[in-house]
């Protein structure tokens, strides 16, 4: 038999959650910013957060980023395409890198991916968390994990996380 030079790659994983309203919402970001505390390694992670439009993406971001810290107004960052945080470091343990949330929806040309130092932006550790990753089509990097949300009615969304690496499997591990 052949010896394989590469390990194959790590299968996607899919974990569906439901929140029952915005609270459920923060304490599935809790429970991941939790995680990136325990070990900031995994925060230097890019997330992407898929659905329509009031689907609660923007929502799990704001109370991610409370999350690991960030006390300020967390805009949504539609017309800057990205906007730039410093996380605190915690009063114990070790430091966590910057974080930037995207929301890519009115990205129209690939040239303002460059203009907007998105390039740079995705080649540089820390967190990103990237609303409407569609519109960047393959000049995104695979996410380590994927947020789809689902909007079920009044408050209720359905959220499925897909894990695509080994930092996206031990972020879905903390949630079990
Ligand atoms: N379970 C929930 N999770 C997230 N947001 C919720 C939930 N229930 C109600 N909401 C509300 O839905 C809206 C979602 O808007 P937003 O996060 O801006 O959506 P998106 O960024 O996907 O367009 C917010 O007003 C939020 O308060
Ligand atoms: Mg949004």
């Amino acid at each position: 038999m052949p010896c394989s030079p590469t390990a194959p790659p790590t299968p996607a994983w899919t974990s569906v959650r439901v929140a029952a309203n915005e609270d459920d919402t923060a304490r599935l970001a809790q429970a991941l910013a939790c995680a990136m505390r325990e070990d900031p390694t995994l925060a230097n992670a890019l997330l992407t957060l898929r659905g329509d439009l009031g689907a609660g993406k923007t929502t799990f971001a704001r109370h991610l980023l409370q999350a690991l810290g960030v006390t300020g107004r967390i805009k949504s960052p539609s017309y800057a395409l990205v906007e730039p945080y410093s996380l605190p470091a915690p009063a114990s343990g070790p430091a966590l890198p910057p974080a930037w949330h995207a929301d890519l929806y009115r990205l129209d040309d690939p040239r303002e991916w460059e203009d907007a130092g998105l390039r740079e932006l995705f080649a540089t550790p820390g967190l990103k968390l990237v609303e409407w990753p569609e519109k960047a089509g393959s000049l995104l990097p695979m996410p380590d994990l994927d947020l789809l949300f689902h909007h079920e009615g009044d408050d209720t969304r359905r959220i499925a996380l897909t894990a695509h690496s080994p930092r996206g499997s031990a972020l879905l591990a903390a949630l079990s």
